[in-house]
């Protein structure tokens, strides 16, 4: 039987790959040909403050990459751990996870493509031993509003590449993922996409670019698992960029030879080469699985996370919870993952705490601990699988094993913390509850002992404290008017270009935020607010993207936000630093300047995952049901890479 779409079947079997095996023979490929091997930097950057986290291998090489001496010479090799919090809400399929390994090669102003792309295609079929009929390339078709051209050298190296290995080199000219995704790519090995995803800088293709940021055109590699079924909600027909996880990207060489300036982009005064690879995905690809879990990185959490749950609800199909199998698979990954992220983040030097990376690290703590309670795993998690992690990765990074029980104190208390919440809310319960829980006292213990509502309930099941039916009504709306205390403080600070603050400008105002969120969940996150103005009849949102939008795309994104506002979530309303508001994810006018605190309004489920969040002036609807429905009049395009939507609410 073939698994379903982006399931690769049961998760947590090892694969037998030996991934540290594949680190060290990366390092030794580049270093017999001339590269210095080059320690890992810590996960939170010293030197630049523009960014939380080490998020590629990359960022610690910028200074070098713009022009300035490396002391270990113009070749480099590394394999450095990365944490991308931004990607927390992807966590729980086969093969997302936030801290990954990835193994970086670099030329600065050295060698170029010529020597790069034969590099990784032998490292990918004669050391780690891939199938060349498997891999699949992209190159960069050419950004003409830009005038910079297509990557025809990178085309012709690899047409010889595959050729050479007896594979057919047909090329494809795709343009866009969505173009890619309506027409196939029928019998094509490489394929041209254009700048939005065969383009590489920190903070994304051209137009997103700050003046003095480097980037460069890429060409990624592709393996593909045709054990996979492509699934449809990702696009009618799969390709390398499709999401399905069908094509996986092993690796991604990009050609670092430009600067953004005010105007355009100028050239380095250097060619260089930053080559990216993804560890577990190389080690899954040599082992055939699409599931990085079951790599030997991870794959142990996984195992001694199923020796926790307690045994009744450890049968395979029937979680503690009645969630189901795939429910569980979920829940064991982003445990999985947290607490690894987690344990590295203490091991450079992060404690858990109400500030910048401390907030980012506690909130992954909680969300793994809450994962384990939904597994049924009341205590002893982190500190257990920060032993599983220290066994793991002891021979490669030899100070873990030597700082392991530092490390698990960290966790320890962290866990203590969560824990003694908990104890308190299971304490104050029957007090509050008085005989029966209702909406008020789910409010005040969530509110005074930040003890979640969905917990509140559970723990009078299971005490036999009969529930309020009515519970939840009231419940949000005590939720609502402690909201609307917090909003009085934060409204009127900013006009965020709102015509005034009458009721129906408000309301296009909170559509606009859900119509933000649907952009980039149809276009992608290249999709940046660079303007917007409301009046009482309308809203106006520009964005950049580079292409016109489909009826398909625009039809998706009335859809999204017409179902933000039938789910009826809360907006609700945050103080915060602006370290906080981002490290948790929310989006804000890029250039804008903050003041110590900001306001963060964001849509969603309150106790599940939210949906928008955005660093704002307000003001807002209490809830998104009061919008109505949302109607895209017009997109059309506003300046050069910079698309105009006109919406209104009937
Ligand atoms: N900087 C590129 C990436 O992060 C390649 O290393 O994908």
């Amino acid at each position: 039987m073939s698994p379903g779409p982006g399931e690769p079947g049961p998760v947590g079997s090892v694969t037998g790959v030996n991934a540290s095996e594949i680190r060290q023979a990366y390092l030794d490929f580049y270093a017999t040909r001339g590269h210095a091997v080059i320690g890992r930097a810590n996960l939170v950057p010293r030197e630049d403050p523009t960014t939380l986290f080490t998020g590629s291998g990359m960022q610690p090489l910028i200074p070098y990459l713009l022009g300035a001496p490396h002391p270990a010479g113009n070749r480099l090799v590394d394999s450095q751990v990365c944490f991308r919090a931004e990607d927390i809400d992807e966590v729980g399929d086969a093969r997302h996870t936030t801290l990954f390994e990835m193994l970086g090669n670099w030329s600065l102003g050295s060698y170029f493509k010529s020597e790069q792309l034969p590099w990784v295609f032998e490292f990918l079929t004669a050391v780690v031993g891939l199938d060349p009929s498997r891999l699949y390339a992209s190159v960069f078709g050419g950004a003409p509003g830009w005038g910079i051209p297509a990557d025809e050298e990178a085309e012709q190296l690899w047409i010889g590449l595959f050729s050479g290995a007896g594979v057919e080199p047909t090329v494809l000219d795709a343009g866009s993922k969505q173009r890619a995704a309506a027409m196939g790519i029928g019998d094509a090995r490489i394929v041209r996409y254009d700048e939005s995803q065969c383009w590489w800088s920190r903070s994304g293709p051209p137009d997103t670019m700050p003046p003095g940021e480097p980037g460069g055109p890429d060409s990624e590699v592709f393996y593909l698992f045709p054990q996979v079924r492509h699934d449809p909600a990702f696009g009618v027909h799969c390709h390398p960029h499709c999401d399905c996880g069908r094509f996986v990207e092993i690796g991604n060489s990009v050609f670092m030879q430009y600067l953004k300036t005010g105007s355009g982009f100028e050239l380095l005064p250097q060619r260089n080469v930053d080559f990216g690879g993804g560890l577990e995905r190389i080690a899954m690809a040599a082992a055939d699985s699409p599931d990085a879990f079951a790599v030997d990185l991870l794959a142990p959490l996984m195992a001694e996370i199923d020796a926790m749950r307690p045994a009744r609800a450890h049968d395979g199909n029937r979680g503690a919870h009645g969630g189901g199998a795939r429910a569980d698979d979920r829940a064991k990954r982003v445990i999985a993952d947290h607490t690894r992220a987690v344990v590295f983040l203490a091991f450079d030097g992060v404690e858990p705490s109400n500030n910048t990376q401390g907030y980012v690290m506690r909130r992954f703590a909680r969300r793994a601990m809450r994962q384990g309670l939904y597994l049924g795993i009341e205590s002893d998690l982190l500190a257990a699988l920060s032993d599983v992690v220290v066994s793991i990765y002891r021979d490669a990074y030899p100070e873990l094993g030597e700082r392991a029980s530092e490390l698990r104190g960290v966790l320890e208390r962290e866990e203590a913390l969560f824990r003694k919440t908990l104890a308190r809310g299971v304490r104050e319960l029957p007090r509050l509850a008085e005989g029966r829980l209702t909406g008020e006292a789910v409010f005040k213990l969530f509110d005074t002992f930040g003890f979640p509502p969905e917990l509140s309930l559970e723990e009078a099941a299971s005490t036999g404290v009969p529930v309020d039916p009515a519970w939840e009504p009231s419940f949000q709306g005590l939720m609502d008017e402690q909201r609307q205390r917090s909003r009085t403080a934060a409204a009127g600070m900013f006009k965020g270009g709102l015509a005034d603050h009458s009721v129906s400008t408000t309301q296009l105002h909170t559509a606009t935020h859900l119509l933000y969120k649907a952009l980039r969940l149809v276009l992608g996150d290249h999709v940046v607010q660079r303007g917007s103005n409301i009046t009482p009849e309308r809203l106006r949102l520009d964005f950049s993207h580079p292409a016109k939008m489909t009826p398909e795309e625009l039809e998706k994104v009335q859809q999204i936000v017409n179902d933000a506002i039938a789910q009826n979530w809360p907006m609700q309303v945050k103080e915060m630093t602006p370290e906080q508001a981002f490290g948790s994810g929310a989006l804000g006018a890029f250039g804008d300047r903050y003041g110590p605190t900001v306001t963060v309004y964001t849509a969603g489920d309150p106790e599940g995952d939210w949906y928008s969040k955005e660093i704002c002036g307000g003001p807002h609807v209490t809830r998104t049901g009061e919008l109505g429905r949302f109607r895209i009049v017009k997109e059309e395009s506003s300046s050069a890479g910079v698309r105009r939507i006109r919406a209104v609410l009937e």
